[in-house]
């Protein structure tokens, strides 16, 4: 898409983003973005953020430690919180982010980490994800970080997930 940048997250960002997304009903705070800039500055993550004409679009961070066990364990850095506003879905926004967050991974792990939700709000990017050459971790099914059993009873929110990894 012509006009799209992505730079790294900086802490003149957060305002814009958490405004961003109230616009749309979404209560995501600016304190949440100036933590990962914190956190970009101590080297554990890193931020992306992308602009359509200067306008901002969506972000996505990668932890290199990640909280979930067997990606921390095995090094394997996590992409985290992709994010585009709905008015530019379906442009490349996504694709752009992950390409550049999948760039700068390779240069430090042969593998790329990522958890998705499973309900219909995450239908894009389990899509997105599987045509990109996600699979899942063969791990099955993690509740707020925990692996689940069978048999264990659930309720479908956001902390339920499935962990992908691509080789890079
Ligand atoms: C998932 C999301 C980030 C995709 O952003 P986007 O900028 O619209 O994505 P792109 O335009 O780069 O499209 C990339 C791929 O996503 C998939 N996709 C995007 N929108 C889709 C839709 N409405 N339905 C199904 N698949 C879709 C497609 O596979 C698409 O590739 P294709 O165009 O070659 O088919 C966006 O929909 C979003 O922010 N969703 C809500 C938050 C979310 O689910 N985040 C991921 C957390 S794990």
């Amino acid at each position: 898409m012509s006009g799209l940048r992505v730079r790294p997250l900086c802490e003149s960002d957060a305002e814009v983003i958490a405004s961003a997304f109230a616009g749309i009903g979404w209560d995501k705070l600016a304190s949440r973005y100036r933590r990962y800039v914190r956190e970009q500055e101590r080297g554990e993550r890193t931020g992306l953020a992308a602009f359509v004409r200067g306008e901002f679009a969506g972000y996505l961070t990668v932890s290199w430690r990640p909280a979930y066990r067997p990606f921390r364990l095995e090094g394997v850095p996590e992409i985290q919180d992709l994010n585009v506003l709905p008015r530019f879905r379906k442009r490349g926004v996504a694709t752009r982010l992950m390409d550049d967050a999948e760039a700068l991974i390779a240069a430090r792990s042969s593998v790329a980490g990522v958890g998705v939700g499973l309900t219909a709000d995450y239908g894009a990017a389990q899509r997105m994800y599987a045509k990109r050459g996600y699979v899942p971790d063969g791990n099955g099914l993690v509740a707020s970080l925990e692996q689940v059993r069978y048999g264990q009873r659930l309720v479908a929110d956001d902390d339920l997930v499935l962990y992908l990894t691509k080789p890079l």
